[in-house]
């Protein structure tokens, strides 16, 4: 069986800039995980003594703080700042983006949209900076919401671009003045791209990554939309060899928050099955 990557997979910009700041800052704490991915948070633990907090009132005085990936909302950035510790932001600059955007809009009295999940920690901060928005996951949930005639729209970084464009179509269709963001992130359409060509082609796919990331979880959507025997795993322990059996052409692709040394482990896993 061959075993194929796709073009592309795996770390993003943004996670790769947040590792490095971890890497960076041994002996300090990540407030929320800094990435969605389990693995790596124990290999920041294990190797730098990066630990991690949840909850502002559990970060000790003098302690060096890493804000994760995904941001955090307003209020508790400015909590933690007001503490005797040090705020290292690692928040991506795609996801510090859309923050800038809606705090300025809201400034200027637009309506804020924000096309994404709510429970999501990327849009729980980007929530923060404007007043009053309304979040929506569908043109369904838009309909009767109050909004002003001027409305301003962005998106979470992992959406698809044309669900997003139904979002920014009905406002056209109904208010005066729409400004529209386009805060979606290319590295997330780069891998979906990479991983709809080859599960086009591949017998079985393993998709890598967090149960809990979005971008993942999409990815193993568009994987499982061509290829039947796809599969989601969070490492090599959760491969099974009956899943390989009488395949010609096995494809692997990665969420954005996996690491290369994960990757490797599945695919010399997969070897070792001797399919
Ligand atoms: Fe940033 Fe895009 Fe990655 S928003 S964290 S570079 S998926």
């Amino acid at each position: 069986m061959e075993i194929r990557l796709a073009k592309s997979y795996g770390f993003c910009f943004g996670v790769k800039r947040a590792i490095k700041i971890a890497e960076e800052s041994p002996n300090s704490v990540t407030f929320g995980p800094l990435i969605h991915n389990k693995n790596e948070i124990q290999r920041l633990k294990d190797s730098y003594n990066v630990g991690l907090v949840e909850d502002v009132k559990d970060v000790a005085p003098k302690s060096r703080v890493v804000i994760r990936t995904h941001g955090i909302p307003k209020p508790l950035l400015a909590e933690l700042r007001q503490k005797d510790v040090e705020v290292i932001d690692a928040t991506c600059p795609f996801v510090t983006k859309p923050q800038e955007i809606v705090e300025r809009m809201s400034e200027e009295g637009y309506s804020v949209v924000i096309f994404g999940d709510k429970n999501h920690p990327e849009i729980k901060g980007v929530m923060s900076y404007a007043k009053d928005p309304v979040v929506v996951l569908s043109v369904e949930e838009l309909k009767g919401k109050p909004l002003k005639e001027r409305v301003a729209t962005v998106a979470q970084t992992t959406r698809k671009f044309e669900e997003y464009q139904k979002i920014v179509n009905y406002l056209m269709q109904h208010k005066k003045e729409v400004r529209v963001f386009n805060t979606i992130c290319n590295a997330t359409f780069e891998n979906q791209d990479a991983a709809r060509e080859l599960s086009q082609k591949a017998d079985v796919m393993i998709v890598i990554g967090g149960k809990n990331s979005s971008n993942t979880k999409q990815l193993f959507n568009i994987c499982k939309e061509n290829c039947s025997d796809s599969y989601l795993i969070e490492n090599a322990k959760e491969l099974k060899k009956e899943w390989f059996d009488g395949k010609k052409l096995c494809g692997i692709t990665a969420g954005a928050s996996t690491p290369n040394w994960i990757i490797e482990e599945v695919i010399e896993n997969i070897k070792k099955f001797k399919v």
